[in-house]
């Protein structure tokens, strides 16, 4: 009876539909989210499923799901199951609205040998129960983890049915836009999707939010999607960008933007003392300096422009003393550092001044305070702050500032943050 009606609604549905078959794995209140992802999109990486295992999930223990088919809520028929990170369907009752005839497992059948034997007109398809071989036809194909088989129940991977509709098992399969969708409600997820109208939420980056969340369990959500979208969830040096406009005042350089090979600034302006600087750095920088000295604060440069040779030459010397990963915390890569924009000064007290700095710190000074307090009037921004060594990948670098120009210093300075975070807030949609 339910297989007739299902044929009949079938027919109608095929006229108007495309013949396009595709399963769609909707994870949280995704419908909420307002996005959905094609399965074959991620691959290897299907979210939610193979992305998302065992004790790592970032799942509630026991997340709630829904299984939706064409847009119906059939969970009543066709549970779902959620095991040890993974998502199982209920594969009989879906096969059977799918109009294909399933004669197993027997019931008779010792339970190592318990197959899952589906037959239409033209075709032939056998599982065994808790492996990953599906045979469609002779042919041999693999779910991503096993079947499981519960009472009389068998749960199966959602990639099932990707597999068998791919394998086109039955004329009703190949007629309509089936569209399988499992929705899981997680409050871990929830959470996430509570963030959904932040302006800087990407859709397409839920899933390494959702990992991000999994590993940083006391990260906020806010914080979540900010560093993903600057990249954190990458370690560093990795999926590297080359820097698209190198010449913009508010280019973002750091461990994963490159500038370009051969980048030189074009428009270097001698500061003092063979210190170089962009044109409108540099004019910032004198600005600053007299304004300073009228407060009656001096300082002097340690570095401005550094070539990419140079910066291989630091680099290079770095880890030779300290080794790489400490290097790595001081060190840019040549190609890598702010220096090599043309914006970024380190700065120091004079020689004249007594106190080396071997004996001071520099953040003890005044004129670290006077930094502090003016650097953003004049459009500089302290650049590696002692409580975002996790988002800048540097060590805290009193003595570095980098000119943005006097609007977004402005704001870095009053919001406390870093460029990476002020992108990954721009950036979203
Ligand atoms: N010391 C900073 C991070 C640089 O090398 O550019
Ligand atoms: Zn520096």
């Amino acid at each position: 009876m339910a297989k007739a009606k299902t044929k009949a609604k079938t027919k109608a549905k095929a006229k108007t539909k495309a013949r396009n078959i595709f399963l769609v794995l909707l994870i949280c209140s995704i419908g909420g989210i307002g996005v959905s992802w094609g399965w074959n999109t991620y691959g290897n990486e299907m979210p939610g499923v193979s992305g998302f295992t065992g004790e790592d999930s970032p799942l509630d223990p026991s997340p709630k799901l829904t299984v939706m088919l064409n847009g119906s809520d059939v969970s009543q028929t066709c549970s779902a199951h959620y095991e040890e990170g993974q998502i199982y369907v209920s594969a009989l009752p879906l096969l059977e609205q799918l109009g294909v005839a399933v004669l197993a497992p027997s019931p008779s059948a010792s339970s190592s040998s318990k197959t899952l034997w589906a037959v239409t007109k033209d075709h032939e398809l056998h599982h065994s129960l808790g492996t990953t071989q599906i045979s469609l036809d002779g042919k041999t194909l693999t779910l991503e983890y096993p079947s499981i088989l519960e009472g009389d129940n068998v749960y199966v991977p959602p990639s099932f049915f990707e597999i068998i509709s791919a394998g086109q098992l039955s004329q009703e399969i190949d007629e309509i836009n089936m569209n399988l969708a499992v929705l899981v409600e997680s409050s871990r997820l929830q959470a996430l999707n509570d963030k959904k109208n932040t302006p800087y939420f990407h859709a397409d980056h839920l899933f390494r939010y959702a990992d991000y969340v999994k590993k940083n369990p006391d990260l906020n959500m806010e914080k979540v999607i900010i560093y993903v979208n600057a990249n954190l969830d990458k370690p560093f040096y990795t999926d590297v960008s080359v820097i698209v406009q190198p010449e913009d005042i508010l280019v973002l350089c750091n461990k994963y933007n490159q500038f370009p090979d051969g980048y030189v600034p074009k428009d270097l302006k001698n500061v003092g003392s063979g210190f170089l600087l962009r044109a409108e750095a540099a004019e910032a920088y004198q600005k600053m300096t007299q304004a300073a000295a009228e407060h009656g604060v001096f300082f002097r440069l340690r570095s401005a422009y550094r070539s990419y040779r140079e910066q291989q030459g630091l680099y290079t010397n770095a880890v030779a003393r300290q080794g790489t990963s400490q290097a790595d915390l001081y060190s840019a890569r040549p190609g890598y550092s702010e220096h090599h924009s043309g914006l970024a000064i380190d700065v120091t007290i004079p020689t004249n001044v007594s106190g080396s700095l071997a004996s001071v710190r520099f953040e003890n000074t005044p004129q670290f305070a006077w930094f502090q307090q003016h650097a953003h009037e004049y459009g500089f921004v302290l650049r590696y702050p002692s409580d975002k060594v996790s988002v800048t990948g540097y060590a805290y670098e009193p003595w570095h500032y980098r000119y943005v120009g006097t609007d977004t210093a402005k704001t870095l300075h009053a919001q406390e943050l870093t460029l990476e975070e002020y992108f990954a807030m721009e950036q979203g949609e």
